[in-house]
């Protein structure tokens, strides 16, 4: 869990944002609630590297340097993340919106020790080209792997193969033997559904259809990404943003997938509904179980889904999706939820945080675009 500077910021970034940020997520109680990764995200270099070869910060946008930033970030008790491609150019670079080309490639070990010395907990790697076969990027995310091991530094390793690439052939691959977190989609941004399959930009339920098929990869340790959260982020490449139902549901849908939690708003000036949202401890214990399954739908009726994941107390967790453009009355029972015989149940609304008792009939009004989240567990 997390917070990454692209999805509200793009390249417009410096030291006093990322500085700001941190502050802003210990003050909200954010980090307190998990969120500890603090991610600067593309653009944070010198188009140009040292003689030697070295990576070196953009110096007028980070005239400290990186190390300075990650000490800060560290004080705060958060820890420190960066972003990196293994080919020529970052994302930026290959449109062209940031010079140079400044890209790993033959730089690896380098690199990896640069980001080791400077406090790096966190690396983002991002393929960015139309080039390169799966087997190409297999070798060359497992090549930054090594690198990154060698260093000694425990530091999460986070991959996406689909930048830039028309194949998506990376998407479905099951990189749970080289990263501890891989993207299954091209780019979210913020809206419902940009009616793409696997095309920037994805909406929120576009991403959810990529992602429901690979539950069976994930396991503690190693996961599926469907890419950062837009919950309060807004007016991003004219996308309004996600309504407050809609940011709910994502979330949501989010902790019932395992997935990361990267927040992508400005929480420097996050209105308290927003925060309210990203720390609500319930839903944030359901992304969080260690027993780290991914959840799954178990009932598909048109805009109407009902979905399930196993908790670690043998609880399940119960997602009424309505998907569709009106409220929708949607139900399941404690039995297709995989729950054992019992005369009672207890269920949990883990946003409206009340609980209830039924006999096994389970049912709820659910919002256009929302989700009703239940913990459920038998009594008895
Ligand atoms: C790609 C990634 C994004 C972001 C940008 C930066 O598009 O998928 O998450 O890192 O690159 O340019």
């Amino acid at each position: 869990m997390g917070w990454n500077s692209w999805n509200s910021f793009g390249c417009d970034i410096d030291e006093r944002l990322i500085r700001d940020t941190a502050d802003a997520l210990v003050g909200s109680g954010m980090r307190d609630a998990g969120y500890q990764y603090v991610v600067v995200d593309d653009c944070w270099f010198d188009p140009q590297r040292d003689p030697q070869g070295n990576l070196r910060a953009n110096p007028e946008r980070f005239p400290s340097g990186i190390r300075a930033l990650a000490d800060y970030v560290h004080s705060r008790g958060l820890k420190f993340g960066i972003y990196q491609v293994p080919t020529e150019k970052t994302c930026a670079q290959r449109g062209g919106t940031y010079p140079g080309a400044t890209g790993s490639l033959g730089h690896e070990e380098q690199d990896a020790r640069t980001f080791a010395e400077w406090g790096v907990d966190y690396l983002k790697y991002d393929w960015c080209s139309p080039e390169g076969t799966l087997e190409d990027q297999i070798a060359a995310f497992t090549k930054m792997r090594d690198a990154l091991a060698a260093t000694g530094r425990p530091i999460v390793y986070s991959i996406n193969s689909n930048s830039y690439h028309p194949d998506k052939n990376g998407a479905t691959h099951d990189w749970s033997p080289v990263a501890n977190m891989w993207r299954t989609t091209e780019d979210i941004k913020p809206v419902w559904d940009s009616g793409n399959e696997n095309e920037y930009p994805m909406g929120v339920v576009n991403i959810i259809d990529v992602n429901r098929g690979l539950a069976a990869q994930a396991r503690p340790g190693h996961w599926n990404d469907p890419d950062m959260l837009e919950v309060g982020v807004y007016d991003v490449e004219g996308f309004k943003g996600l309504t407050d139902t809609e940011a709910r549901a994502h979330l949501s849908m989010w902790a019932l997938m395992a997935s990361p939690l990267i927040a992508g708003n400005n929480v420097t000036r996050m209105p308290d509904g927003i925060r309210d949202i990203l720390t609500n401890r319930e839903v944030v214990a359901v992304d969080q179980d260690p027993a780290g399954a991914q959840g799954v739908p178990v009932r598909d009726h048109g805009d109407r889904e009902v979905w399930v994941k196993n908790m670690a107390d043998g609880s399940r967790v119960v997602a009424l999706f309505n998907r569709g453009e009106r409220p929708a009355g949607i139900r399941t029972t404690a039995r297709e939820a995989g729950l054992p015989k019992a005369s009672e149940y207890q269920v949990r609304d883990l946003w409206a945080h009340e609980t209830s008792t039924t006999d096994g009939e389970i049912r709820a009004e659910v919002p256009a675009h929302g989700v009703v989240l239940l913990r459920v567990s038998a009594q008895g």
